[in-house]
């Protein structure tokens, strides 16, 4: 089955960024979401980017914005839009009821053949399929924040999502441009909890919330603190992203995790407290900083001495040797390269190959400190079994 027409189903933050690389591909694109404000908004977005590439030289090879733009169309009725379908590509609001009620109400509507992918970043792909007639049609396409930046696109298949659906999307991502530098699609062959990079840096929160609890219990200043945890050469410090992102998300990615993986990832004191007082970071005007004239700049000339950096290269070697174990990928590199692709670090993993003993011992070291038990080495560290896995 070739992929012609693609709808973008939500045209917020993603879905415009979703459609600006799907036009660019060439695909025919319609554009629906329920609110005429934020149509008006992803089209603006989309023309604007368009013809910015079209004086950079950027556009593919004859086109130009205007004869992309012909290629968008929008149209409010959902049932309607999908006739002609391909690809459904959803990218509405992060709640199960209402996507697995759309997803029932696309593959109603749609050709046979048509796939709906969902970009969601936390709901399982088996569960937004399963009310549906046609599950082996469902999929996860999880693109980064912005798409036409990020490089990653995540393929997830949901339990009874057919082989062949899979290839298609795998196929559709892999056409799709990446403004800066070269796409990287990623198959992800079990449906678990965070899919790959997600679930890999997830319980690094651990760790750092046992360490701004440890801060805040002895009432060490947060730059301090920002001072140990920050890597130099990022963009941001790690106590400006944590703000810059939402306290509220992270508060919510801790109970997630806590009620799918292990009780071990509940927020800690520190992330409950600026959650319930609403001091959620730059969207509230005040977080660990005050941002109420602007990005923070903190001073990191004074560090606080409470972080081990070891430990989060434990932490995250050992994620990345838990979804190896649970099949979600077969190969520590698609790992380390997932997380380079959508994060724009280096994974743990090409590390681990040769220091996983030492990782392993910083962990039972750690898991004891912390009372963590999920911090323990699993089999697959301990033992080096993945190394061979390339
Ligand atoms: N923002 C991110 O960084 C990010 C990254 C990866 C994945 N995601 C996932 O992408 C999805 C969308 O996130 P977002 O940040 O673009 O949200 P958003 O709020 O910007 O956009 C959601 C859009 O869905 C529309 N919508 C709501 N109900 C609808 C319906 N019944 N039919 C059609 N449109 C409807 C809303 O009007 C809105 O425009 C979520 O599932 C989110 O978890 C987000």
């Amino acid at each position: 089955m070739e992929v012609k027409n693609i709808v973008m189903l939500g045209f917020g933050d993603m879905g415009k960024g979703i459609a600006q690389v799907c036009l660019m591909a060439g695909y025919s694109v319609t554009a629906v979401d329920v609110s005429d404000e934020i149509i008006q908004k992803g089209l603006e977005y989309n023309r604007t980017g368009f013809e910015k590439l079209e004086e950079k030289g950027k556009l593919p090879k004859g086109a130009t914005a205007a004869t992309i733009m012909e290629k968008l169309k929008v149209n409010k009725n959902l049932s309607n839009a999908v006739k002609n379908a391909d690809l459904v590509i959803e990218a509405v609001l992060e709640k199960p009821d209402i996507k697995q009620q759309l997803c029932k109400e696309v593959i109603d509507n749609s050709p046979e053949h048509c796939i709906f992918a969902s970009n969601t970043s936390s709901i399982s792909i088996t569960e937004i399929a399963q009310v549906c007639d046609k599950p082996e049609n469902v999929i996860g396409m999880h693109f980064f924040n912005p798409a036409p930046l990020m490089r990653l696109i995540e393929v997830i298949k949901g339990d009874k999502a057919s082989e062949e659906a899979m290839d298609i999307g795998v196929k559709v991502a892999k056409t799709l441009p990446c403004l800066r530098g070269e796409r990287y699609v990623a198959r992800v062959l079990k449906d678990r909890p965070g899919f790959i990079v997600n679930r890999v840096l997830a319980p690094s929160s651990i760790y750092t919330n046992y360490i701004v609890d440890l801060a805040y219990e002895n009432e060490i200043p947060w730059e301090q603190v920002d001072a140990d945890l920050s890597n130099p050469n990022a963009p941001m410090t790690s106590l400006t992203l944590a703000d810059f992102t939402g306290r509220d998300i992270a508060f919510n990615a801790g109970l997630y995790y806590a009620e799918k993986i292990s009780a071990d990832f509940k927020p800690g004191k520190v992330l409950t407290m600026h959650y319930n007082k609403g001091t959620l970071g730059k969207k509230t005007g005040k977080g660990y900083y005050d941002w109420s004239k602007g990005r923070p700049q903190p001073d990191l000339s004074k560090k606080a001495g409470l972080v081990d950096r070891r430990v989060f290269i434990a932490i995250t070697a050992n994620e990345g040797c838990r979804i190896l174990e649970e099949g979600v990928v077969k190969s520590w590199k698609v790992i380390d390269e997932a997380i380079q692709a959508g994060m724009n670090f280096p994974g743990p993993m090409q590390y681990a190959t040769t220091n996983y003993k030492e990782l392993s011992n910083v962990l039972e070291e750690y898991s004891e400190k912390l009372g963590k038990s999920y911090l323990k080495p699993c089999e697959m560290l301990k033992s080096g079994k993945f190394v061979d896995m390339q």
